[in-house]
């Protein structure tokens, strides 16, 4: 399993509260379904951590019948929804052709590979299948990667894909034509330290944000106050770059059968 699960499982109980933007964004993505024409009967939340989206999709769609996965154990413990399964979202524990609708949000910028990923939900949707998801892009954190990048050279913040590579990823693991936007939205605060304390909170932070030796500290304390250069009115931004993302199986989709050339 990746070592970002220890983090999210210890975030588990504090992460709503520090969440304001993963909810913006689970609303915006839930919104989409005002004019995607579906009517699932099985759909997938994945990586549905304490269930700020997955809460919206039984609105949604309340016929449905929904399974919340994820590989944090104790962030689906906080999920209120009935049918949780602990799993990582490469193996998914489904059969082939078994799920109407997988939605996502916030998950994929965690994943590695993007194209097994898609692979994997394509697997499970039957064919006229949707999946729908939201993540970030490369301008995210920009503000935070700016003022690390005066400090050394250590990846501190995520390096986050591109929305045109993302589809492309899409659409080699065998989805139709798929549909990308993209927004942006800032965060405001009054201090760089809240910022900080927001991404442990949600369990977002890299084991290189903050070291407990003299020099970790001098560091920290420097990235601070390079983060003052971008107050702004008062105060500091934090732009989140969000990837919207639908794509659907096609009807006579061959499933997973590997042809030889
Ligand atoms: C930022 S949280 C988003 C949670 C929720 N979707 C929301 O909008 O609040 C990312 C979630 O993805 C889960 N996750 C990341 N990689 C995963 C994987 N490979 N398989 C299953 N869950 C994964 C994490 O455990 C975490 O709960």
């Amino acid at each position: 399993m990746p070592s970002i699960r220890p983090n999210f499982n210890k975030a588990a109980s504090q992460y709503n509260a520090h969440a304001a933007l993963q909810e913006e964004v689970a609303f915006r993505l839930s919104e989409k379904l005002n004019v995607i024409s579906i009517d699932p009967i099985v759909m997938i939340d994945l990586g549905a951590g304490t269930g700020l989206l997955s809460e919206k999709l039984s609105k949604k769609c309340p016929k449905s019948h929904l399974i919340c996965v994820d590989f944090a154990q104790q962030s689906l413990r906080a999920n209120t929804n009935n049918h949780n399964v602990c799993a990582n979202a490469y193996q998914l524990p489904f059969a082939d052709k078994s799920v109407d609708f997988i939605a996502s949000s916030l998950m994929m910028q965690w994943c590695t590979d993007l194209k097994g990923l898609f692979e994997e939900c394509h697997r499970v949707l039957k064919p006229g299948g949707l999946m729908l998801f939201s993540t970030f892009g490369p301008d995210t954190l920009k503000e935070l990667k700016r003022s690390w990048s005066v400090v050394d050279s250590e990846p501190h913040v995520n390096s986050f894909t591109d929305m045109h590579d993302v589809g492309d990823q899409m659409l080699q693991s065998g989805f139709n034509s798929p549909i990308m936007e993209m927004e942006t939205l800032t965060l405001t605060y009054d201090k760089a330290v809240d910022l900080m304390r927001d991404l442990k909170g949600i369990g977002a932070q890299t084991v290189h944000n903050r070291s407990k030796s003299l020099t970790g500290k001098t560091k920290f304390k420097k990235m601070i106050e390079m983060y003052e250069s971008f107050r702004n009115e008062g105060k500091l931004p934090a732009t989140y770059e969000v990837i919207y993302g639908h794509a659907w199986k096609s009807e006579n989709s061959l499933g997973s059968i590997a042809l030889d050339s």
